[in-house]
Order: structure tokens, then sequence, then C-alpha cells
């Protein structure tokens, strides 16, 4: 479903992707880890190209994504959901307003059907109560929830994670993984997640890679990753 070959990527000298490799089969969840800077929102944003590649291949849906002009990418984008570290809110919106302005702009359903894809979509991420608050009016917990939301109203194929977990509670945590979880088993959707959070880690990854300096160290299960007797790893995992 995604395949990413070789990507190297700097800014000016300072070289942030060094040759990297991933795979994601259809309906399965990938996490990459690493520390802070190892490069993982920069690995992540080359998915939907919103970084181009120096050098490498990126592959969607057997597409080269990276040979694609504007048009055919803003095509292949809408089937792809990013959920941003910072939710992506328009803070002036409410949350209706705010996945209510997504539907108007890319799909053609009118305002009764768009309100009823909102509440679905709310409902999902168990917020349908939200719809008429302001994002500032939000707990952490539930603006990543909301974030996720805006993610997945364009019901995409694929959804890219970034930190998805980050700063919440374990409570949240598990309710927002939980989410995760059930978007893959019960729609199918494949999905790539950026965490360092073991909590959310170990239930929502069904393989995982990890990045240090811009290069995949390991992959496999989160046991294997466990196991790995590199030095970056095992502290990474406190072992
Ligand atoms: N647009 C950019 N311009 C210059 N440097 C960048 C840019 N985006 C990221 N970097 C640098 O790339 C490195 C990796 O960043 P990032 O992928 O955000 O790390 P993380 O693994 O914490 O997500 C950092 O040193 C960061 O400063
Ligand atoms: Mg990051």
């Amino acid at each position: 479903m995604i395949a990413l070959r070789d990507i190297h990527k700097a800014f000016g000298p300072k070289k942030v992707l060094r040759g990297v490799s991933m795979e994601v089969e259809r309906g399965t969840s990938v996490s990459v880890m690493g520390g802070s800077g190892a490069g993982k929102s920069v690995l992540i944003k080359h998915i939907v190209q919103l970084l181009k590649p120096d050098q490498g291949e990126v592959w969607v849906k057997g597409q080269r994504l990276d040979l694609l002009d504007d048009d055919a990418l803003d095509a292949m984008r809408l089937h792809i959901g990013y959920l941003f570290q910072g939710g992506a809110l328009f803070d002036s919106m409410t949350v209706f307003q705010n996945l209510d302005f997504l539907l108007d702009r890319h799909t053609p359903l009118d305002k009764k059907e768009r309100r009823e894809r909102i509440e679905e979509t709310l409902a999902w991420v168990n917020l349908r109560d939200k719809a008429p608050q302001y994002p500032a009016e939000l707990s952490g917990g539930q603006k990543k929830r909301i974030g996720l939301a805006r993610a997945i109203i364009l019901e995409p194929e694929i959804l890219l994670y970034d930190e998805p977990t980050t700063g919440l509670d374990p409570i949240s945590v598990r309710t927002v993984a939980d989410i995760i979880v059930r978007l893959r088993d019960e729609r199918g959707i494949t999905s790539v997640a950026i965490t360092h959070d073991l909590l959310c880690a170990d239930i929502i990854t069904d393989n995982a890679y990890f990045l240090y300096q811009g290069e995949i160290i390991a992959s496999g299960t989160m046991e294997t990753l466990r196991r790995s007797p590199h030095p970056e790893l095992r502290n990474f995992f406190g072992t």
C-alpha cells in the first residue's frame, strides 16, 4: 500500500534522512519510533509529499507520488488523512465548523448530508456533544480526538498520525489508541503512526521501524525491537 525506497533528505548541509526504506501492507498499522530529532516527522511528510525527497521513491497505492504533478497529487491526498502534531484545528471555528469546512471544500455533500457525516464522525471519536465547542474549550485528549475526527472525515484509506498521544494522560492514551485500532479493524485503514509513547505503540503496532540519525536501525514487531541488543533501542526501551 505504501513503500518508501531509499529516501534521502537534507536541509542545507544537514542530512536528516540517509537512505530510509519502509513498507506498509494494506490494513496494517505501522509505527515509526525513535528519539526527538531523529527525522520521524520529516519521514512521514514524504508519504503525502509535504516534503520531496532529494533521492529515492515514494509509492502509494501503486503510484510513484514523487513523480506526480500537482493535480494528480491533490487527488491522491484525498485518500490520505493526516493527524498533525497540533491537531490542525482552526481556533476561531467551532468543532462543527472545522469539520464542515473540509466537507464543504472537498465533497459534493449537501448541508444535511454534511451534518450527518459530522455526527457520525464525532460518534467515532466519542465526542458527539462537542460539536458546538471551540478548540480552546477542549481538554488535550479531546483535542487529539477532534484532530482525529478531522483526519478521518473525508474517509481516507490511509491515515498518518504524528504523535497521536504525546502529552496525554494514560487513560486518554488508551482511548486514542483504541480508536486507532478500531479504524484499522473496522474500516480497514492502513496507517503509519509516529510515536515514542510505548503504551500507545504496544496497543496499535503491527510492525515497527526504529529511526536513529536518519537511518532505520531496527524493524519488526514491538517484541523484536524490545529484544534488540542495539544500545539506542535498549536506551529507548529502558532495558
Ligand atoms: N523544514 C525544515 N527545514 C530545516 N530543517 C528541518 C526542517 N524540518 C525538520 N528539520 C530538521 O530535521 C531534523 C529532524 O526533524 P523531525 O523529523 O521533526 O524530528 P522528529 O523525529 O523529532 O519528528 C531536526 O533536526 C529538524 O530541525
Ligand atoms: Mg516530530
